[in-house]
């Protein structure tokens, strides 16, 4: 049912931080889902125009799983199922922010939704982040001087460096954003995939003020190509985005939800979330151990989760060196592609989902012949 990944002669190694392991994909249970959702549908309910916040059955089997994994106490009417993330952010975007609002944004982030913001005309301001996440005390600071209307971050695995927003940042956050009265955009993209220590609720869990608008995607859980994803924030909140969705998108894809409905009830994404833990724990623990024999001159903590390890690359041209590898059919992130605001450059993002182990060390291998001579370039 699922697309298998296309072959790229150039590219047969995707180090790609937001790909997951397609071919490990629930397919079967997905198709036997999606036929019963079309031979089931009863007076063709499911074909019909519906509810701009999305199949109602999704979202209340959304809540309670949300509230189950997540500690987001939220109900159906919380809940607003979009077509990705990057789709709900929009939807967001249009609905809450204006042209010329400043959004406060990590300053290195992920691509799509910071030319998304530039598309909409927010007035995007970069916060630093560190081995704690946002700096809340900078962000604090920059808003004495231009008002922030909203705040954008990737508090769980901060994208692309991997860190996790502290625990006295989130306290701070919240607070400042209660008084400022801040929007706050969080943008919890892998929140399943957690390796080491304790799992670490969202900001959303903490929010006691409605301040919070969180976005979360079955895209890393199961495929982009599903387009699924979903917004949860007060039901007034849910309610603008739906109002605004329904004149530019209608409505979901109900058949489509119907299944992945099917799919949370009968507890097949959680047995493949945990499956899918234990194939990525491995793969991290391959790609570090690869990455501390083959190129010794990066420096990196091994992630607590997510998809990606982000290491430093100092005094080497890491634009140039990604172009070499992706010659010799490997494909990773430099820093560049995430900079959104005056940060070093030498450093990468390295995606380890969607390879093998024995993959991620050819990988890497290939990487360290792609070296020198981007070394070389930059002298
Ligand atoms: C931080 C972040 N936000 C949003 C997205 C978009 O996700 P979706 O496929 O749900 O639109 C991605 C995808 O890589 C991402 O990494």
């Amino acid at each position: 049912v699922l697309p298998r990944r296309p072959v790229s002669p150039r590219a047969r190694f995707d180090l790609l931080g937001g790909v997951p392991d397609l071919d490990s994909a629930p397919t079967a249970a997905l198709g036997r889902a999606l036929r019963r959702s079309v031979a089931t549908d009863r007076h063709g309910a499911l074909l019909d125009y519906g509810d701009a916040r999305g199949e109602p059955h999704l979202r209340a089997a959304l809540a309670s799983w949300l509230a189950r994994t997540r500690g987001l106490a939220a109900d159906s009417a919380a809940v607003h199922t979009v077509r990705g993330a990057q789709n709900g952010l929009y939807l967001a975007g249009r609905a809450l922010l204006a042209p010329g609002d400043r959004v406060a944004i990590e300053v290195y982030a992920h691509p799509s939704p910071s030319a998304l913001f530039r598309l909409l005309q927010l007035d995007l301001v970069p916060v630093p982040v560190d081995g704690d996440g946002m700096d809340v005390a900078a962000l604090d600071a920059l808003d004495a001087d231009r008002r922030v209307r909203a705040v954008y971050l990737t508090p769980h695995h901060q994208l692309p460096t991997t860190s996790t927003l502290s625990p006295a940042r989130r306290t701070r956050l919240l607070e400042l954003a209660r008084r400022r009265r801040w929007l706050i955009l969080e943008d919890d993209y892998d929140h399943e995939f957690q390796y080491a220590g304790k799992p670490v609720l969202p900001l959303a869990h903490q929010d006691r003020h409605g301040v919070v608008v969180y976005f979360g995607t079955l895209s890393k859980v199961l495929a982009p190509g599903l387009r699924t994803a979903f917004i949860v924030a007060p039901p007034p909140v849910i309610d603008r985005i739906a109002a605004y969705r329904r004149f530019v998108d209608v409505q979901g894809d109900q058949i489509l939800e119907r299944a992945i409905c099917d799919l949370l009830e009968d507890g097949e994404i959680d047995r493949h979330i945990r499956r899918m833990v234990r194939i990525y724990r491995a793969r991290c623990a391959a790609l570090c151990e690869a990455l501390r024999g083959e190129l010794p001159m990066l420096r990196f903590t091994p992630p607590a989760g997510g998809m990606a390890v982000w290491a430093e690359a100092p005094g080497i041209d890491v634009d140039a060196w990604a172009a070499r590898a992706l010659e010799l059919g490997v494909s990773f992130q430099p820093a560049s592609l995430f900079a959104c605001g005056d940060v070093p450059l030498d450093a990468l993002r390295i995606g380890f989902a969607a390879c093998d182990e024995a993959e991620l060390r050819e990988a890497v291998r290939r990487m360290a012949r792609a070296l020198p001579r981007a070394r070389r370039q930059s002298g």
